[in-house]
């Protein structure tokens, strides 16, 4: 049996923040973003718009795909998922409800159970293979939709140019369904295998200190800006680096393939810098790997989903396609899955 990729779909804000708008408020140039990190442009969610409604937005798009091959009309097959994961570190609300509950009721998924997972940028690595477990236990489980969303313009602080650049708001949704298809080997279909690795000893890289239970808001505090992510920006480049070069060999070692054999690697979309680096060091051609982050910048969880939609959409991933996906975030998380397309 395998755990297909069926249908993909995303949600990108229509308000494209450029770098020279950045420039226009803080010490800033388009030049530097550029050359330190590959982002041309960032997409803003408008006020009121928050992560179920990216997610919803990126969960239709992707029952809609379904529909269109063949799959039932987009009600049916709300109806007929098993669950709905979603990996976010900006859900509507803090940690009650779990927004995938908000998206759950609004797509019509009355069969659903649903839930969020706080992995940061690997929340989609981590969502795809969590999902394909909770399918692969039960006979009785067939649908699963995955949905990495962020909307990180609302824990940033603006004013600080060391990570205002960097982030992007977004969503990507993939539909996955357990089918009779070889998981592996010749006409193997499907997602084969997956590395899922933490490193709780650089948590303190990325973190949000307030409103947690450590550091709780108490009657009369008075906020001077709100809770937002503080980054150790060369903490967080060494190990991404090292993360992603462990986890593209390993992935390969355990597969028993090598890099000839992947058709395309999508990377979390945090800095271009990363994975160029990453790429030399590993002697992969730089144009092995699918680079988005001038449009976006990083989106966190959403920014593999995001991709996957692009590429599939653009019709550039072939039946058979042998694609990698690999990342990390704060945790700190890292991981990446092998899938047939
Ligand atoms: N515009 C202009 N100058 C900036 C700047 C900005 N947006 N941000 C920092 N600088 C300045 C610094 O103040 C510093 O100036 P100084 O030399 O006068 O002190 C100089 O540029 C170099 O800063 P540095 O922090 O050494 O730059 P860097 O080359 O390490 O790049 C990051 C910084 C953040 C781009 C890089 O460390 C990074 O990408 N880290 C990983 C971040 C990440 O991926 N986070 C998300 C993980 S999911």
């Amino acid at each position: 049996m395998a755990i297909e990729i069926i249908a993909t779909g995303r949600a990108v804000p229509p308000n494209k923040v450029t770098n020279e708008d950045l420039a226009e408020r803080i010490d800033t140039t388009d030049e530097w973003i550029r050359s330190h990190t590959g982002i041309g442009a960032r997409h803003v969610a408008a006020s009121g718009i928050a992560c179920s409604d990216l997610s919803l937005e990126a969960a239709r798009e992707a029952l809609n795909a379904a529909a269109q091959g063949g799959k039932g009309s987009p009600e049916e097959l709300a109806q007929s998922l098993d669950l709905i994961i979603l990996g976010t570190t900006t859900p509507d609300y803090l940690g009650v409800p779990p927004t995938a509950c908000l998206v759950q009721d609004k797509l019509g998924a009355k069969n659903a159970g649903a839930l969020d997972i706080a992995a940061a940028c690997t929340g989609f690595i981590y969502g795809l293979e969590l999902a394909a477990a909770f399918l692969m236990v039960n006979k009785d489980r067939k649908r699963a939709l995955v949905i990495g969303t962020d909307v990180l313009s609302r824990i940033v602080n603006w004013d600080d140019r060391g990570t205002a650049v960097l982030f992007g708001d977004g969503s990507g949704a993939v539909l996955i369904e357990k089918t009779d298809a070889p998981a592996g080997g010749p006409g193997g279909r499907g997602l084969v295998r997956t590395i899922l690795k933490a490193d709780g000893s650089g948590a303190e890289s990325l973190i949000i200190r307030q409103g947690g239970s450590r550091n709780p808001f108490k009657a009369g505090d008075v906020v001077a800006i709100p809770p937002y992510l503080e980054m150790n920006g060369h903490a967080v480049y060494t190990f991404a680096v090292k993360a992603l070069t462990g986890i593209i060999e390993r992935l390969l070692k355990e597969e028993g393939i090598t890099i000839g054999d992947v058709a395309r690697i999508i990377p979390h979309q945090a800095n271009a810098r990363i994975v160029q680096a990453a790429g030399k060091r590993l002697g992969i051609p730089e144009d092995k790997f699918f680079l988005n982050i001038e449009e976006y910048a990083n989106t966190s969880a959403a920014s593999i989903p995001i991709a996957l939609d692009e590429l599939n959409r653009a019709g550039k991933l072939k039946k058979g396609d042998l694609l990698m996906t690999v990342g990390f975030g704060g945790g700190l998380t890292y991981g990446g899955n092998l899938i047939i397309w």
